[in-house]
């Protein structure tokens, strides 16, 4: 009785500690179920680990908030909202469509750093490969 009972705290306790774990985890890629018909793999982004290596502290560099006269508003940023709330696959106005506006923050930085892929497939890999 004793045994059973133990083995069976022993199996709740690790299961516990598996969906945590899992809950935890960090994000790999984005995304990409807004498009209708990916025609590319979802782009590598290790959200946490990337920001930490590129050093990235300010959230709105890519969470960014606009006032109505299309400035940025300072000190404001938007992660609580996805890039596809705001940005439509086609662009309105000034407002980039959804895809430019994943390529023009992406790649935008990493050619002014200098750093980070810019190449199709760096970001966009296969990863049955
Ligand atoms: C280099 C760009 C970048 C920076 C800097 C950044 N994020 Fe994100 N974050 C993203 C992208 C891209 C997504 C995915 C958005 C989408 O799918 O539409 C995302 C998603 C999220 C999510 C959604 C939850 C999830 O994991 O799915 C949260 C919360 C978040 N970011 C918080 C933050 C916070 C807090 C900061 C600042 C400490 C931050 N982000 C900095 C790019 C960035
Ligand atoms: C709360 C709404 C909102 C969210 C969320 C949002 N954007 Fe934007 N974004 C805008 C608006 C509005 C503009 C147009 C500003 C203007 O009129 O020039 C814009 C402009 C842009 C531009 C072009 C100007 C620039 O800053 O380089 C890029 C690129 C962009 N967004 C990328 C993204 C990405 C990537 C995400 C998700 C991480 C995102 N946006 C989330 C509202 C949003
Ligand atoms: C504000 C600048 C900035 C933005 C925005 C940004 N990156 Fe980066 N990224 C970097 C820098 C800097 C590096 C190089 C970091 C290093 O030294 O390894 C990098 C590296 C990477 C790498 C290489 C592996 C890694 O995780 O370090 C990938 C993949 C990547 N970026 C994907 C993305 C994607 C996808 C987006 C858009 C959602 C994005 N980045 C937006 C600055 C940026
Ligand atoms: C810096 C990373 C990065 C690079 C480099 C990059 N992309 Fe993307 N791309 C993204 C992100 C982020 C998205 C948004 C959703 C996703 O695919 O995960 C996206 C979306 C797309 C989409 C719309 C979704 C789909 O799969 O149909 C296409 C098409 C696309 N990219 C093609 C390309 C092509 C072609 C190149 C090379 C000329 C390229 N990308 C280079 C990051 C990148």
């Amino acid at each position: 009785m004793k045994k059973t009972f133990f083995l069976l705290t022993f199996l709740f306790t690790t299961l516990c500690l598996l969906i945590s774990i899992h809950a935890q985890e960090d994000m790999v890629e984005i995304d990409n179920s807004v498009f209708e018909t990916p025609q590319r793999p979802a782009a590598i982004f290790k959200h946490d680990s990337h920001n930490e290596k590129a050093g990235l502290e300010d959230c709105a560099l890519c969470h960014h908030v606009y006032d109505e006269k299309g400035n940025l508003s300072e000190g404001q940023s938007s992660e609580d909202s996805k890039c596809a709330d705001c940005h439509a696959i086609k662009a309105s106005g000034s407002k980039p469509g959804l895809m430019k506006a994943f390529h023009l923050n992406c790649k935008g930085c990493h050619l002014a750093k200098k750093a980070g892929p810019i190449l199709c497939g760096e970001c966009h890999k296969n990863k049955d490969k």
